[in-house]
């Protein structure tokens, strides 16, 4: 299965029962391993989480942590981006180069880098003097 079948294939799992808008996100370690995860709100809303860090979790949880390629899908007219909250979850574990794909069902795609997606992000590197 490519990455875009496990995104679209998680995006039909997705819990959504506020929003009705289905994202589904799929990862592809390094290692070559591939983690999916959709959205799953909450009747409290800020308590629902999206696809990108469900993906995340899993990926975590699998035993790895360094990114190669991200696609996210939905149901948009306009291929939909990682929230911002998600770039930060995201590059957490992915380099400036790595490139997050979005899709959406009727076929149009968008590629971006993360550092397109996320220019000037918060690193670790920052807090070097704490
Ligand atoms: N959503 C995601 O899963 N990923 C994003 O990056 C954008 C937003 C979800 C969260 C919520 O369940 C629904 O889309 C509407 O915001």
């Amino acid at each position: 299965m490519s990455l875009s079948e496990a995104a679209i294939a998680v995006q039909k799992m997705a819990y959504v029962p506020y929003s009705r808008f289905k994202v589904g996100a799929a990862i592809r370690a390094v290692s070559g391993n591939v983690y999916s995860g959709c959205n799953v709100e909450n009747v409290a809303y800020p308590q629902g989480t999206c696809a990108e860090a469900g993906a995340i979790a899993a990926m975590v949880a699998g035993g790895d942590t360094e990114i190669a390629e991200v696609v996210v899908v939905a149901d948009s007219t306009d291929p939909t981006p990682p929230c911002g909250g998600c770039r930060q979850k995201l590059r957490e574990f992915a380099g400036p180069d790595v490139t997050v794909t979005m899709l959406t069902l009727d076929g149009r795609s968008l590629t971006m880098t993360m550092e397109a997606l996320l220019p000037g992000a918060f690193a670790k590197s920052h807090m070097d003097r704490a």
